[in-house]
């Protein structure tokens, strides 16, 4: 996949601006805060619907304005697709060749990237959330009905909570309790599955590619944990008995502990917690290689590489692992777009373009 030329109207602290990108690497060069970081934000956003920092669009419009305006021409398995968002307080318009979607998943996915920045180090460090949402974000883009999934679900754990929260009687708080569950249920099983049919993807790639990142020694190992039971099957089959027997507890705690929104991905490296056990460089070789293998899952399931997007990580990795990355990209002309504060002159030799970012302006180099 390519984006071919990119513009940006009142985004973030760009007034009016366009790009054209090339196939390959482009590299997007400035010193800090000129807004090199805004400009991935802009394409991922348009690309997934969704920022990646912000909950509120508000804070995404130029400071003083009331509106913004993104737009994009991409090509997909050769085929022209041009997407266009457009946000006024309040209101959000998503559009595919000129057609508005009514549904975030009818937009999301049709052109895909991978996004990958040093704070994805939280993917390993920090909560079970992290995690949970790499692997959503992963299966959105290319199977987009996870997003209505997950939506309906975040519902049923809203309504749920209020009814803990607020219904005091206990006899009608159980026969409710009990329909919701039903449909938690319902909705819970398909994420889980989803879930962990993906995990197991990522781990089949992950296992090779981390062989030739790290060492042949070393295994990476992926496992979606659901219920606190490592096994999906065995997770759906006792999902309605422990809502069941947890019923008292959620009770008492008037809150929902019971479903998916608690799983997790435990990421081992040679059977130990990487979270716990791991080095800083081995975990920062860790996420390489999940974001490597989700390229690999998109290609497989699209037919086509993502756009690469690379917030200032490549300063963050060694010597070997900098190389193997721009090895990869190289290997099949990737569309990759990087940010970095200074020029790498290994890097530079490799490019296909190279835009001076200053202050919210973007001047390409000749
Ligand atoms: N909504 C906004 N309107 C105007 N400027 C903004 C907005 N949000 C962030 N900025 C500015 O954008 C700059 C940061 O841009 P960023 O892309 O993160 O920089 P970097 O080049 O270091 O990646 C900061 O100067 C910040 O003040
Ligand atoms: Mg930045």
């Amino acid at each position: 996949m390519i984006i071919k030329n990119f513009s940006l109207y009142n985004f973030r602290n760009y007034n009016e601006q366009k790009i054209d990108f090339q196939q390959g690497i482009n590299l997007l060069i400035g010193s800090n805060g000129q807004g090199k970081t805004n400009i991935l934000e802009g394409i991922n956003y348009l690309l997934t619907g969704k920022s990646y920092r912000v909950k509120q669009e508000n804070e995404l419009i130029l400071w003083g304005k009331d509106k913004f305006y993104l737009q994009a021409s991409c090509l997909v398995n050769d085929r022209l697709i041009k997407l266009e968002s457009y946000y006024e307080t309040g209101k959000k318009v998503m559009k595919i060749n000129q057609l508005a979607c009514k549904r975030l998943s009818d937009y999301v996915g049709t052109v895909n990237a991978v996004f990958f920045s040093p704070d994805d180090l939280n993917i390993i460090k920090k909560s079970p959330n992290e995690r949970r949402r790499f692997l959503d974000i992963l299966i959105a883009q290319v199977k987009p009905a996870h997003v209505s999934l997950l939506n309906s679900y975040l519902k049923i754990i809203k309504q749920k909570n209020i009814l803990l929260r607020h219904e005091k009687r206990i006899d009608l708080l159980k026969g409710q309790i009990q329909a919701w569950n039903e449909q938690l249920v319902e909705i819970g099983s398909k994420i889980i599955i989803n879930r962990g049919v993906f995990t197991e993807k990522l781990n089949n790639y992950c296992r090779t590619i981390f062989k030739s990142i790290f060492s042949v020694d070393d295994d990476i190992d992926l496992v979606y944990s659901s219920l606190g039971k490592k096994d999906i099957n065995e997770a759906l089959s006792i999902f309605p008995e422990i809502l069941e027997i947890k019923m008292m507890l959620e009770i008492e705690k008037k809150t929902v502990i019971i479903g998916p929104h608690r799983d997790d991905l435990l990421i081992d490296l040679n059977g130990k917690a990487a979270k716990l056990f791991a080095s800083q460089g081995q975990q920062r070789s860790m996420v390489l290689c999940l974001k490597l293998a989700e390229m690999e899952i998109i290609l497989k399931e699209k037919g086509d590489y993502p756009i690469l997007l690379l917030d200032d990580v490549l300063s963050e990795l060694d010597e070997f692992r900098r190389e193997y990355l721009i090895e990869y990209i190289d290997s099949a002309n990737k569309q990759t777009i990087i940010t970095m504060t200074g020029a790498d002159q290994k890097i530079v030799n490799r490019k296909k373009a190279v835009y001076q970012v200053t202050n919210g302006s973007i001047r390409r180099e000749e």
